[in-house]
C-alpha cells in the first residue's frame, strides 16, 4: 500500500517534470527538419525504403528496378512488402560494409597532398553538418576511373577539362585509399564544379570535362551502362531542391530523403555494389547542395521580362523553381537517345530544369548541345536542334526574358 502510494507520488512528480521540461523545449528552437530528416535516413531502414518507393513512383526504368531489387530491403520488409516475399539478404545494399577510403589532393607536378580522412558528421548541428557536406562534394571519390592516372602534367589535367589553381592542385581529382592501393577518383566537384575564370565555383556543371570516350561531346560524360551512347552533362546542382523531378530524364520524383537516396545508390554503385558510403556523409552532401538554393540570383517578377516568361516559358518551367516534371520528347525536339524508353533512365521525355541560375551554365540541354542561354533562344547562332520556344518573340522581348533569367545577385 504505502508501496504503491509512493509511485503514486513518483508519478505525479515525473509527469510535473515532463511537464517542466515540455514548458521547456517549447522556448528552445525545436530540432531542424533537415536534421530530423538526416537522422531518419541515416537511422531507419523504413524512411530509406518509403523514399526509394516514393521517388521511383513517377517512372518505372531499369535504374529504378535495381534499386528496388537492393535499396533497404529490411525497411521494405517491415513496410511495403508484406512478409511473404522472399528476399535474399545477400542482395541487400543495406548490408555492405560501410567504407570512407582516405583520400589526399593531386598536383600537377607529380606531387600528392597530405592523406587525410573526409570529415565525418553526427549529424547534430546544421553549420556544421553543412561544412562536412561541402567538403565531402570536393572530395569524396565519386567516380573510380583508370584513365585518370594518365594525367601526369598541366596539359593532362586541361585536356581532360580539369581546373589546375594557382598552387598545381587539379580540382575535382583525389586518390583514394584502396586494398590494392591509391587510385584516382573524380570528385564530385570535378562533375559538378565550374571555374568561371575568376573563382572555382561548386555544382555548377563543369563544361569542359574530358573523360572517357572522344567522341563525346566536351562537358558530356556516360554515365549509364545500358549500351546506348548517351553522354550527357552534370546538373547544375545549386537549384537541386527546386527540380520538380531528378535526372534529365526525369524518372525519379524529387525530395528530400529521396535526394539522398539517389546519392547513397549513386556511390554504392560507382563501388560495383562492394561498399556502401556513410549515411551521415551522404546525408550532409545532400543538405548542403539542398542550401545551395539560397545562392541562386532572385528573380524580379515585376521586371518587363517576367511577363514575357510568365506567358511563353512557365506552362513548362513552372515558377517558383523555374521547373518543371516532364515533357515528351517529341514535343520539345531535343535528341531522344538519352530518353529511349528501355534505356537505364529512359523516359521518353526530358524534365524542365530549373532555370535559375541558368546564366552560370554552359553546354545546356541534356546532352550540352546549345552553347548557352543566348544560344537556347537564338540570339546566337546555334546548331542545337529542338526547343522551339520563344522564337516568335523580338530580339528586343528575348533580350529582356534574358534580363528576368539573370536576376539580381
Ligand atoms: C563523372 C562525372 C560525375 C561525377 C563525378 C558526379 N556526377 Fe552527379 N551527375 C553527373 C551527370 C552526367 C548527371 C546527369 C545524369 C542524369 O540526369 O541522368 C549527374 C546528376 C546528378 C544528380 C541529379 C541532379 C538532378 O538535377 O536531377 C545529383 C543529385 C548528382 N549528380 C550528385 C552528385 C554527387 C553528390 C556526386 C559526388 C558524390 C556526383 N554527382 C558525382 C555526373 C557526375
Ligand atoms: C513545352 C515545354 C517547354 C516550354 C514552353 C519551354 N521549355 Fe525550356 N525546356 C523544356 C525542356 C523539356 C527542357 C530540357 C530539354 C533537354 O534537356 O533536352 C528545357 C530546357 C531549357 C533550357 C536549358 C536549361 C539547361 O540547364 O540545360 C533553357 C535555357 C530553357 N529551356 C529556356 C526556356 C525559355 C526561356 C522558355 C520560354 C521562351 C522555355 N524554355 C519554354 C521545356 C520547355
Amino acid at each position: 500500500m504505502r508501496e504503491r502510494r509512493m509511485q503514486g507520488a513518483h508519478v505525479v512528480a515525473l509527469a510535473a517534470a515532463s511537464l517542466v521540461s515540455l514548458a521547456l523545449s517549447s522556448c528552445v528552437a525545436p530540432d531542424d527538419p533537415r536534421l530530423v530528416d538526416a537522422r531518419a535516413f541515416r537511422d531507419d531502414a523504413r524512411v530509406r525504403r518509403a523514399a526509394l518507393e516514393r521517388s521511383i513512383a513517377g517512372h518505372d526504368t531499369p535504374y529504378a528496378a535495381l534499386r528496388e531489387a537492393h535499396y533497404a530491403l529490411s525497411g521494405a520488409l517491415s513496410g511495403a512488402l508484406s512478409g511473404s516475399e522472399a528476399l535474399d539478404p545477400a542482395a541487400d545494399w543495406d548490408l555492405l560494409p560501410e567504407l570512407t577510403p582516405r583520400v589526399r589532393e593531386v598536383f600537377v607536378d607529380g606531387r600528392s597532398g597530405e592523406a587525410a580522412p573526409i570529415a565525418q558528421t553526427d549529424l547534430a548541428s546544421l553549420p556544421q553538418v553543412l561544412a562536412a557536406g561541402e567538403q565531402a562534394f570536393d572530395r569524396y571519390p565519386a567516380q573510380l576511373d583508370l584513365s585518370l592516372a594518365r594525367i601526369r602534367t598541366r596539359a593532362d589535367a586541361e585536356r581532360a577539362g580539369l581546373h589546375v589553381e594557382e598552387s598545381g592542385r587539379i580540382r575535382g581529382l583525389v586518390e583514394a585509399e584502396t586494398a590494392s592501393g591509391w587510385v584516382r577518383a573524380l570528385s564530385c566537384s570535378g562533375c559538378h564544379g565550374r571555374f568561371d575564370g575568376a573563382s572555382f565555383r561548386l555544382a555548377i556543371p563543369n563544361e569542359h570535362l574530358a573523360i572517357g570516350d572522344p567522341s563525346w561531346p566536351l562537358g558530356t560524360v556516360d554515365v549509364t551502362d545500358d549500351g546506348l551512347d548517351d553522354p550527357m552533362r552534370p546538373s547544375d546542382l545549386r537549384p537541386i531542391a527546386l527540380e520538380a523531378r531528378l535526372h534529365h530524364t526525369g524518372n525519379l520524383e524529387n525530395g528530400r530523403v529521396e535526394r539522398m537516396v539517389r546519392i547513397e545508390t549513386l556511390l554504392v554503385t560507382q563501388q560495383r555494389e562492394r561498399f556502401r558510403p556513410s549515411r551521415a556523409l551522404v546525408a550532409a552532401i545532400a543538405l548542403y547542395l539542398e542550401s545551395l538554393a539560397d545562392t541562386l540570383p532572385e528573380l524580379d517578377d515585376t521586371s518587363p521580362g517576367a511577363a514575357l516568361f510568365e506567358r511563353e516559358c512557365a506552362r513548362c518551367h513552372a515558377l517558383p523553381g523555374l521547373a518543371g516534371a516532364w515533357v515528351d520528347v517529341a514535343e520539345v525536339g531535343t535528341d531522344p537517345v538519352a530518353t529511349t524508353v528501355g534505356g537505364q533512365r529512359g523516359t521518353g521525355g526530358y524534365r524542365a530544369p530549373s532555370l535559375r541560375g541558368v546564366l552560370d551554365r554552359r553546354g545546356l540541354f541534356h546532352d550540352g548541345s546549345a552553347a548557352d542561354v543566348r544560344a537556347v533562344l537564338r540570339l546566337e547562332p546555334s546548331g542545337h536542334e529542338g526547343h522551339p520556344f520563344g522564337l516568335g518573340l523580338t530580339v528586343a522581348e528575348r533580350e529582356l526574358l534574358l534580363d528576368y533569367l539573370r536576376g539580381a545577385p
